[in-house]
């Protein structure tokens, strides 16, 4: 069943009707679906059954405490890119057995503290990274556990502010360079080499890239001189926007990675995914409240109190989200701009989209908002975040409440 649908004209999560949402917590609030994640993650648990594997929940997708929450009761790891992210992680539950910490400029002291902590993995992105982390654990009296991310030069197919899997992008080393980093041991004795990484991109829609990838990994592994415990994938697994796309299904990617990895079947080596949109995206809507429309020779604008800085994506990748009014959706359609109140023309959740003609007052659920809506969202304009709400069954709790001016200005002081 999926996570926002209609029971007579009015749009639910689960059960529970958005409008009533909204009258409680008030607009734009972000609304997730428990069961949609608990679906999602099994879905794609049950996709890699017979791998040996271990799911890192890539935390950057979504890190409200009640989302990481939720992923920690389900039996996920975590993908962290920031000491800040193993904090909520560690805060929701989690354990820091099960991280892995990937970036390309992890700072002396985010090594030091998830050295401290006993994270499960570093996944190193440079031979000048390798030096620092190698100096750092000797200097803690500590092993480092350490896996190379390689870059594949493989093309994920995907818009290109979220391809990282291509040599003119700034993340891993090069084949050759990772076959030379784990040849030199002897030079890194405060390094335990566990592993290979690579993450290609996000929103992938085809299998092939991750196939490409993983037998480049097996390639290497089949060169490097030493026992593995693990080859990590990445995440970049895509979802479906409501544009028409083909997606590519968590069964159909988990068949492609099972043959893709088949020639390690007798190594004994584990796979680790990094999955965070296919996680939690399908999971959360942004709901808002229509404030006006206007018209003018060449448009129509339906302006909402939702804004660029609630929901980043559209702006920054021009990416489609579908939009739904939260009641009534059988009428008329009518071509509008869906624009929020923030002074910029990137301001929009929609151009020149067929909708059904939206009156002043209603509410609108912006859908396929879980990953990188909330957790990418800012202040803007002075515009206190979004509350989040998580539901499950006829149940929601809010899992963060609404910024206050006071919280947003507790930092500053006049000069
Ligand atoms: N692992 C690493 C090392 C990553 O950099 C990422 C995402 C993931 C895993 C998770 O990828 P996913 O399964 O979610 O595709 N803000 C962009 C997405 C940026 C993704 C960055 N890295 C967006 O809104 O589309």
């Amino acid at each position: 069943m999926p996570a926002f649908e209609y029971k007579g004209s009015e749009l639910y999560c689960e059960d529970v009707a958005l409008a009533a949402i909204a009258e409680a917590v008030g607009t734009p609030v972000y609304v997730y679906s428990r069961g949609e994640i608990e679906r999602a993650y099994r879905a794609f648990d049950e996709a890699l059954d017979g791998v040996p594997h271990e799911i890192c929940y890539a935390v950057k997708a979504n890190s409200t405490l009640g989302i990481l929450g939720v992923l920690v009761e389900l039996g996920a790891g975590a993908d962290i890119v920031s000491i800040g992210e193993l904090y909520r992680w560690l805060r929701a539950g989690g354990t820091a057995e099960h991280v892995v910490f990937s970036g390309v400029g992890k700072t002396e002291s985010e090594m030091r503290t998830a050295l401290e902590a006993g994270i499960g993995c570093f996944n190193v992105e440079s031979a000048e990274e390798l030096d620092a982390l190698d100096r750092i654990a000797m200097s803690m009296h500590k092993h480092a556990p350490v896996s190379i991310r390689v870059n594949p030069d493989v093309d994920p197919q995907t818009h290109p502010y979220i391809s990282t899997g291509l040599k003119q992008n700034k993340f891993g080393v090069s084949m050759a360079e990772a076959l030379e980093l784990f040849e030199r041991p002897s030079r890194h004795r405060g390094i335990d080499f566990i592993g290979i990484d690579c993450h290609i991109g996000s929103q992938l829609t085809k299998t092939s890239p991750f196939a490409d990838a993983i037998a480049r990994l097996v390639e290497l592994v089949h060169k490097i001189d030493r026992k593995l415990r693990h080859v990590d994938i990445g995440g970049g697994l895509g979802i479906d926007y409501g544009k028409g796309e083909t997606i590519v299904s968590p069964a159909e990617y988990g068949a492609a990675v099972r043959t893709a990895l088949a020639p390690l079947t007798s190594t004994g080596v584990r796979l680790v995914v990094e999955p965070g949109r296919a996680i939690v995206g399908a999971a959360g809507a942004l709901i808002s409240r229509v404030l006006y429309r206007k018209h003018n020779d060449a448009k129509h604008f339906t302006i909402v109190d939702a804004a660029m800085n609630d929901l980043l994506r559209p702006a920054l990748y021009n990416s489609h989200h579908p939009i739904l009014p939260v009641r009534h959706p059988d009428r008329p359609t009518s071509t509008t701009d869906v624009v929020g109140p923030i002074c910029e023309t990137g301001d929009f959740f929609a151009r020149d989209r067929p909708l059904p003609a939206l009156e002043a007052g209603e509410l609108v659920a912006i859908g396929a908002a879980g990953a990188y809506g909330a957790a990418m969202s800012s202040n803007y304009n002075t515009r206190p975040r979004a509350a989040e709400v998580l539901v499950n069954g006829d149940k929601f709790a809010v899992i963060r409440s609404r910024e206050t001016y006071e919280q947003l200005v507790a930092n500053e002081r006049l000069a």
